[in-house]
């Protein structure tokens, strides 16, 4: 199994799979990576269904704006985050478990001070609107996870974000909008050569230099 250095390097988008097949161990272990991702309050609001049945992928490819290697590739996961996680009750199951593990005990700063949790435990459960971007966020985390443990067991994928209404990917399953749908990800083993890395931007320009976008002044 190659390093995680090894992973985030040799990882492409690959959009040209051979039919075989991919042992269930390996899925599982792509699962488990994703299982152990960080969250922002451990919600851990990630949920995968693994298809593997073709008609399926037919039809996952069609809503995925007609990508014909999520048909052809012969595992896909559909990720989903939950808002479920975001509910009053798993607010206090998820604060009970933090008590009982002990994890409590090891936070720091505000998060330390009973009077500030039960402060913000007391805060109304924000409109699904402004859940949005929490539940990708986190789901993104360890969808990377997944990824890249596919990587490093010599397996291909690809991130497909492109589906233009998420509800027909509930619909195809029958699951209610609790679970908003936000990548799909074929794997399989490559076809021919695994291509050239993609262009990256050099450190220098990722690098925020504070005078370059400070406001009301001359750039
Ligand atoms: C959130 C997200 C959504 C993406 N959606 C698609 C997609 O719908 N179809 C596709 O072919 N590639 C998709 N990609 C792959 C990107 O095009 C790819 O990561 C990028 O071009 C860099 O290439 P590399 O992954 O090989 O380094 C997506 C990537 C991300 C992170």
């Amino acid at each position: 199994m190659f390093t995680v250095w090894e992973a985030i390097k040799r990882r492409r988008s690959i959009r040209k799979f051979v039919p075989d097949d991919i042992p269930e161990d390996m899925v599982n272990q792509m699962l488990e990576a994703a299982r152990l991702a960080p969250s922002a309050s451990n919600r851990q609001p990630w949920r995968f269904l693994v298809v593997r049945d073709k008609e399926i992928r037919k039809q996952l490819s069609r809503i995925c704006l007609r990508q014909r290697f999520i048909e052809e590739v012969p595992v896909v996961i559909v990720c989903f985050g939950d808002f479920e996680r975001y509910s009053d009750t798993a607010r206090k199951k998820r604060r009970q478990e933090s008590v009982d593990s002990g994890v409590a005990s090891t936070a720091s700063g505000l998060f330390a001070d009973p009077e500030f949790i039960a402060y913000i435990d007391s805060l109304p459960i924000p409109p699904r609107e402004q859940l949005v971007t929490p539940v990708v966020a986190n789901t993104y985390i360890a969808i990377e996870h997944l990824v890249l443990m596919a990587t490093a067991l010599g397996l291909s994928t690809c991130w497909v974000g492109g589906f233009e209404d998420p509800a027909e990917i509930n619909r195809l399953f029958g699951l209610d909008d609790t679970l908003l749908p936000v990548a799909v990800i074929p794997v399989g083993y490559a076809a021919g050569q695994i291509p050239p890395p993609r262009p990256r931007l050099p450190l220098e320009e990722i690098i925020v230099k504070p005078w370059m976008h400070a406001t009301g002044k001359e750039k």
